[in-house]
């Protein structure tokens, strides 16, 4: 589905990786690990051009992302990124709308409709009317996610979904992300929480050095 074919990145003189190869599955998710400073945010934003890549071609269903259309690549390729996602003087529920009626053309009703019953199924229906300050952090992400998830992207790109969270708030967004992978999502995730992407994940890289190398691990070993 996704074909990353060495691709390099340099912000200047510097390079951040360099000759990066992978490919992802319909159905699968892969994680990627690796120090604070590595690359790993700015390799997931070169999955749906946030940045540029210098070399290398990235493939989603055999198409280079370079010749698709931003709007129809970023419907496509769906990214959460770790805090400040919601648009702060949107209701949650017009945040959850936004995008359907914008961009996927659906009514007002059919949008509410969809979003209320994803809403539902995250327990934060009562919040609909709120705004983003009002829900506490895990509370927001979760929002963030559904929002991204409603889309019906084929491949979700998620940037350290939990980072900015205290420990009862992760667990709600990690029980999230544990359905959508239950649900078969196609996911790319960055994380720190080794156990949790011991457990969810098909198969883990390391970038370091540059360079993204897969690792072996079982579920008992640390990474
Ligand atoms: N817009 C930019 N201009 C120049 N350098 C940048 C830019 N964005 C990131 N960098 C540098 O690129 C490197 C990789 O950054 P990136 O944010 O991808 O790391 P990361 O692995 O996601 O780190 P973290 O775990 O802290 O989120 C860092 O050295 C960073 O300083
Ligand atoms: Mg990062």
């Amino acid at each position: 589905m996704l074909q990353i074919k060495n691709i390099s990145k340099y912000y200047g003189n510097n390079v951040i990786f360099k000759d990066i190869s992978f490919d992802v599955k319909k159905g699968e998710v892969v994680s990627i690990v690796g120090p604070s400073g590595s690359g790993k945010s700015t390799l997931l934003k070169c999955l749906n051009r946030l940045e540029n890549y210098d070399s290398g071609k990235i493939l989603l269903n055999n198409t280079d992302i370079k010749d698709m259309k931003i709007t129809e690549l970023r419907q496509k390729i769906g990214l959460v990124f770790q805090e400040y996602n919601l648009f702060e003087h949107l209701t949650v529920l017009e945040n959850l709308t936004i995008g359907l009626i914008k961009i996927l053309h659906f009514s007002k009703e059919e949008a509410e409709r969809k979003a209320i019953t994803m809403l539902r199924k995250v327990g934060l229906d009562e919040k609909k009317y709120n705004y983003p300050d009002e829900l506490s952090g895990g509370q927001q992400q979760r929002v963030a996610i559904i929002r991204t998830v409603l889309m019906k992207p084929q491949i979700i790109l998620l940037d350290e979904p939990t980072s900015a969270l205290d420990k009862e708030m992760k667990k709600e967004v990690l029980k999230l992300i544990d359905e959508m992978v239950k649900d078969d999502m196609t996911l790319i995730i960055v994380s720190h929480e080794e156990e949790f992407v011991k457990k969810i994940s098909d198969r883990i890289f390391k970038m370091k050095n540059h360079t993204l190398k897969e690792i072996r691990y079982e579920k008992t070993k640390a990474i």
